[in-house]
């Protein structure tokens, strides 16, 4: 790609960009949310055209006008946003619009099955054919788009910030699945802003900030450090120690609670804590160990067999999911896209999503636009989202604004005195996860409690106050910050070090 600039509406996305990308090889793009990663290869991929600059493959000059000319050249993309239909199977989608027909015109399911399984095998992707696309998580649906991908043959295969939805484990999986591409000569491109996974499959990693190129360099050279100075051009630094801050009344207290274990969840076993005003709570633990179970209970949208929450004194158990929320609670939640945000409406109303009704912004059961509009464009200016317009849709924000947009609100609208923070920072850049912990510590220093549930080490690390552990449902121990250790917290997050304590069920 060479000289590669593309303009939406006058305001520059691209300028001059030039990347080589040699065959056989992973080249990582890495950059800030917004640097221009997603539309640089959309150009590459025939999906934009660029306003000026040139692509060529093997020296030959090639101009693309749609996804299909790209694909005809061997280059094919996995986009960050999935293109399947959950009702039909993963063959139905897999063949879907290229579909193999009988003499009189049916489709041929036979042999769809055959080609699927065959290009599974030569790739190492594993795959049921006749599974339901709705039943699969993220990280088997990515799949069925690498199948697509790799069913045209492609050379030149790009991968649109592919771990951002995944597991750890499927993480691995999908590096393993790279690793096998590259192994039999095929061309990845890979976008990302994990540096840790970059420097692990890359061998080559392009840094792009603000539309602009800042250098390409062999990945054994990279150090994580130099890469996000690159990324955000100053140094960032996400490790230390949360502020000291003395800690006031109990605003939430756990007593013995206990749910049901069921097949698919160990239920909570007996978890009792205290949360103190201007204290952070870590929950650290994998993914899975009752921490959803947790923060549904404390909403009201689990029902608890044992035990009971206090908030102020008084029993949340006893009241509805919208009765506990109006008692001061403050959510952000572990899926912005599904429970944070409605993507469809607009920014403005998405600020004030669940407080419409607040007097401040109705009267008689009218919205007085004009003053949610003026309150709503200050906060967010103040939270610093990046958006063409208060009226634009919340689902054309990238994910580090959507997450400000939903801290807007959670911390300068509904602010209430107990805060339930699950995986705040999943998939953001370093600048945005800087943002987010500041936030955080600005409520704590006001006298929020905060409950953080967060399966990133390092994060509940950097916040925490005190760290309870959880494993199949179980509080393991509860460390003061300034003893807590990595080796200590990673023990517990495999059941190791504490005897089977009572259960309640
Ligand atoms: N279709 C579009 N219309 C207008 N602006 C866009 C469009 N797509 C991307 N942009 C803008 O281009 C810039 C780069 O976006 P993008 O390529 O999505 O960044 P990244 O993938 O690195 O997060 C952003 O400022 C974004 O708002
Ligand atoms: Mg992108």
């Amino acid at each position: 790609m060479k000289g590669i600039s593309k303009d939406f509406a006058g305001k520059s996305a691209l300028r001059d960009v030039d990347i080589t990308f040699r065959k056989g090889t992973v080249h990582a793009i890495v950059g800030e949310n917004g640097a221009g990663k997603s539309t640089l290869m959309n150009i590459l991929s025939g999906a934009l055209e660029p306003t000026s600059g040139k692509i060529t493959i093997d020296e030959q000059e090639v101009i693309f006008h749609g996804p299909q000319d790209a694909s005809r050249m061997g280059i094919g993309m996995v986009y960050q946003h999935f293109m399947l239909v959950p009702t039909l199977r993963v063959w139905q989608n897999a063949v879907m619009g290229n579909e193999p027909r009988r003499a009189g015109g049916l489709i041929d399911k036979a042999a769809a099955i055959r080609k699927i399984q065959e290009t599974c095998q030569v790739y190492g992707i594993q795959l049921n054919p006749e599974q339901m696309v709705g039943t699969m998580t993220v990280g088997e649906q990515q799949r069925i788009e690498l199948l697509k991908v790799m069913m045209r043959d492609a050379s030149y295969i790009i991968l649109d910030e592919p771990t951002a939805v995944l597991t750890p484990q499927e993480t691995q999986q999908l590096c393993a699945n790279i690793k096998a591409l590259k192994a039999i000569g095929k061309t990845i491109i890979f976008i990302s802003h994990k540096l840790e996974e970059v420097m692990d499959i890359a061998d080559e990693i392009t840094v792009l900030r603000l539309g602009e190129k800042i250098t390409t360099i062999s990945a054994q050279e990279a150090s994580a450090d130099a890469l996000v100075r690159m990324m955000v051009g100053r140094q960032v630094d996400l490790t230390g120690y949360p502020a000291a801050v003395e800690p006031g009344d109990v605003v939430l207290q756990v007593d013995h609670l206990c749910t049901r274990r069921t097949e698919f969840s160990s239920g909570l076993q007996d978890i009792s804590f205290q949360l103190h005003a201007g204290e952070v709570l870590g929950i650290a633990g994998v993914d899975g160990n009752g921490q959803t179970e947790l923060i549904d209970a404390i909403l009201g949208m689990q029902r608890i067999s044992g035990g009971a929450i206090y908030k102020n004194g008084e029993d949340l158990t006893r009241l509805s999911a919208a009765g506990i929320r109006r008692r001061g609670l403050s959510l952000i939640p572990p899926d912005r896209q599904k429970q944070g945000l409605v993507l469809s409406n607009s920014i403005l109303m998405n600020t004030v999503l669940g407080c419409e009704k607040d007097s401040r912004f109705c009267k008689k059961g009218l919205l007085r636009m004009a003053k949610l509009r003026r309150h709503t464009q200050d906060l967010l200016q103040e939270y610093d989202v990046r958006m063409p317009s208060v009226n634009a849709g919340a689902g054309e924000l990238s994910g580090g604004n959507q997450q400000k947009v939903i801290l807007a609100r959670e911390f300068g609208i509904r602010s209430g005195d107990l805060i339930l923070a699950v995986n705040p920072t999943r998939g953001l850049d370093v600048g945005a996860i800087e943002f987010v912990y500041r936030r955080i510590e600005e409520q704590k220093r006001a006298g929020k409690a905060v409950l953080l549930v967060s399966t990133e080490l390092s994060e509940i690390l950097r916040l925490s106050d005190r760290i309870a552990v959880f494993f199949k449902g179980r509080c393991m121990g509860i460390l003061p910050r300034q003893e807590a250790t990595t080796e200590q917290i990673g023990s517990y997050m495999m059941g190791i070090g504490k005897e089977e304590t009572a259960s309640c069920q």
